[in-house]
């Protein structure tokens, strides 16, 4: 087993709980999943559901992305903003095809060595498409952790080190187990956790929780929005 003192209950709460987002069914394809954890550094699940769809129905692999000019990439992107994120996502493709054959690496490094990947992506990736065991931090999963072990209302601005160690030791020892809980404590922060109003009722890991315990004592300092 592992160091995890909610595991089974936040799994069970995932179970029954969680969206049905095209990108986490079984048959997502890897180069799917990398678009959707793309499109969603800085997007809204609602507004990038249509891009999504519409993004892989006109390249349905790396290759065919890559056979297009950038311009493309951009125009397609439309109007998720950060259009950055198009001219990388189309960067990726091209290097895609002339580093692994057209097929999305599943390592953490050669994930991580992607134009526009970074440390959560490339976590994100080799966990949800390819079952590797990866702390996966996002403002989501950083806000539970804050919550639940430190006993704060939010965590640090960047993250830190201290952050990192703590998601790694909570990671569940077998490697699928420990997607899935990836997963599902980003899920918990999206759905209850949330960054204003936390439904603490609904929550299956309220009676661990350090910062509930601790009267939810009010974060010092301005207000935070995630
Ligand atoms: N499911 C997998 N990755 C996700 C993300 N970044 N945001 C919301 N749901 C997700």
């Amino acid at each position: 087993m592992n160091q995890n003192p909610y595991s089974t209950a936040l799994l069970a709460w995932y179970q029954a709980n969680a969206r049905d987002l095209p990108w986490r069914r079984s048959d997502a394809s890897a180069w799917s999943i990398l678009v959707s954890e793309i499109m969603l550094q800085q997007t809204p699940v609602a507004r990038v559901l249509p891009a999504w769809e519409a993004w892989l129905q006109r390249w349905p692999a790396p290759a065919d992305l890559a056979a297009e000019p950038p311009g493309e990439a951009v125009r397609m992107w439309n109007r998720l903003g950060y259009p950055r994120r198009a001219l990388n996502l189309h960067a990726s493709a091209c290097a895609i095809v002339e580093r692994h054959g057209g097929e999305v690496p599943s390592t953490y490094p050669e994930l991580r060595a992607l134009p526009g990947v970074g440390a959560y992506t490339a976590a994100a990736v080799a966990s949800f498409a390819f079952g590797g065991r990866h702390a996966i931090l996002d403002t989501n999963v950083r806000r539970v952790l804050a919550r639940a072990h430190t006993g704060v209302q939010y965590p640090p601005k960047a993250p830190t080190r201290s952050e990192t160690e703590l998601a790694e030791s909570l990671l569940p020892a077998d490697a699928a187990v420990a997607a899935r809980w990836g997963v599902a404590i980003m899920e918990l922060g999206a759905l209850v956790c949330t960054a204003r109003s936390p439904a603490c009722a609904d929550c299956p890991i309220a009676s661990q929780c350090a910062w509930r315990l601790a009267g939810k004592p009010a974060h010092d300092g301005p207000p935070r929005r995630a």
